[in-house]
This record gives structure tokens, sequence and C-alpha cells, in this order.
């Protein structure tokens, strides 16, 4: 399966930081034969500049978050069609900053992701312990409760995306060994094939804590490791390119 390999750019940068990463990021894909697929989500407010600096490049573009019906009285939040209107093609849903900073439930991560299947966006769904979890050996149990409730049964393989993130393990430096990402990304293609059948194999499970272009070739490399959600090192040009080339 080809490797996506999506930056998520957090609530960081201004305008001009905005342009320059963009424009470095289509600068370095010009011509170049990467063997995996780049996203980059970008805050809010830069959606539009982005998606017009990358124009003409096949770097996609993606929200950071989605509310889950189609507008109306919901002040301060985006509706998925307005991410699709304005460039983008996925929505990353259910963070683990989302789920702590706003409370987010795995059913409203569910309702997101129904909202953005609905809007043409691709989701890509994380999940991930947290360390107090992990140490008391939950982490299987952790993952199974999310992913079977925040994934809408039925959807569409090849338009689902999970992103394994534990959560001790964001912008933290630290990340899980090899030998644990292997044991959860096989749970999480375990529980897929109970929620979309037998395209699960289709799923992309994306590996996210940390990534940087120093160990990414090895989780990478990883069994059912499909690409990386890479937040800090996102932001560097150089270090999401060596990130993307070692796909
Ligand atoms: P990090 O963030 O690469 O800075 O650890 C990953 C994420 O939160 O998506």
């Amino acid at each position: 399966m080809r490797a996506l390999i999506a930056g998520n750019w957090k609530m960081n940068g201004l305008t001009e930081d905005a342009r320059s990463l963009a424009g470095a990021l289509k600068a370095r894909a010009e011509g170049a034969q990467l063997a995996c697929d780049l996203l980059v989500c970008p805050p809010f407010p830069y959606l539009a500049l982005v998606a017009q600096a990358l124009a003409g490049s096949r770097i996609a573009i993606g929200g950071q978050d989605c509310h889950s019906t189609g507008n109306g009285a919901h002040t301060g939040d985006t509706a998925a069609a307005m991410l699709r209107d304005v460039g983008c093609s996925y929505v990353i849903l259910g963070h683990s900053e989302r789920r702590s900073n706003h409370q987010e439930t795995d059913a409203q991560v569910r309702a997101k992701a129904e909202a953005a299947m609905t809007a043409g966006l691709v989701p890509i769904v994380c999940v991930g312990e947290t360390e107090k979890e992990r140490n008391a050996d939950q982490t299987l149990a952790v993952i199974a409760r999310q992913v079977k409730g925040s994934i809408p049964v039925g959807m569409e393989a090849a338009r689902l995306v999970v992103a394994y993130e534990p959560v001790w393990a964001i912008g933290t430096g630290r990340t899980a060994t090899p030998a644990d990402v292997v044991k959860v990304h096989a749970e999480i293609r375990r529980l897929l094939v109970g929620l979309v059948g037998e395209g699960a194999e289709k799923v992309r499970i994306l590996y996210g804590g940390s990534v940087k272009p120093d160990n990414a070739r090895e989780l990478l490399s990883q069994a059912n490791v499909d690409g990386a959600l890479v937040g800090g090192a996102s932001l560097d040009a150089e270090a999401f390119w060596a990130i993307a080339e070692s796909a």
C-alpha cells in the first residue's frame, strides 16, 4: 500500500510561516519521485492560502477538525463541506488534543467522521492510550474501545485512515517501540475487519508520536504501518521531506 505522510501543523505559525512552508514543500515536490502521498493540515485560517500555494502540486490538504453537522448555528465551528470547499480532501478527527482539550467522545468523533464522509473528505481517525493506561496494561482495551466507538460501520476502506498516536509519545520525543507499534497496528487491523469487512487491509493505519527523520525509516518499515502523522517535524520543510523520503 502506498504510504501517507501527513503533517499536522496544529496551532502554529502565521501567514508568512504558512506561505513559506507550503512554498518550500511545493518546490521540493516538483519533479520528485516520492514513494508516498503527502498531506499537510494547516490551521483553519490558512487553509485557502495553503491550497493556493500548493495548487498544481500533488500535496493534499486537510483540516484538523470538523463539526458533525452540515451547517447552522455552531459558533466557532467548521463544517466538513467548508473544508472541502476550500480545497481539503482529508480531515484529522479525534486527535488526542481534541479529546483532552475539548472533551471529545468516541461518539462525537464517529459523528464527525460520518459528516466528513458525507462531504467527500477522508477522515483520519486518531486513537491512542495515555501513559497511565499504558502502565496499567490497558493499551489494547483502550484502542479497541476507541476504534469501535469512533469509526462508523461500513465505511469505504480506501476512504478511511486511522492514526495510532500514543498520547505519551506526542510532542515528547519518546516513541513507541517497533514491537509495540506492530502489536497495536495488528490489533487495529483486526478490529477494522469487523467495521469495514473484507476491505480492511486497504485502510491506511498511520503511526504518530514524535516521528522524526532519524526514526521514520524504522517505524515506517513495520508491518501494518502505512504512513505517519507528523506534528513538530512537519513544521520544518527539510525534516518533513526527509520523513517522506523514508517511506
Ligand atoms: P508530534 O505530534 O510529531 O509533535 O509528536 C504528532 C501529532 O500529534 O499528530
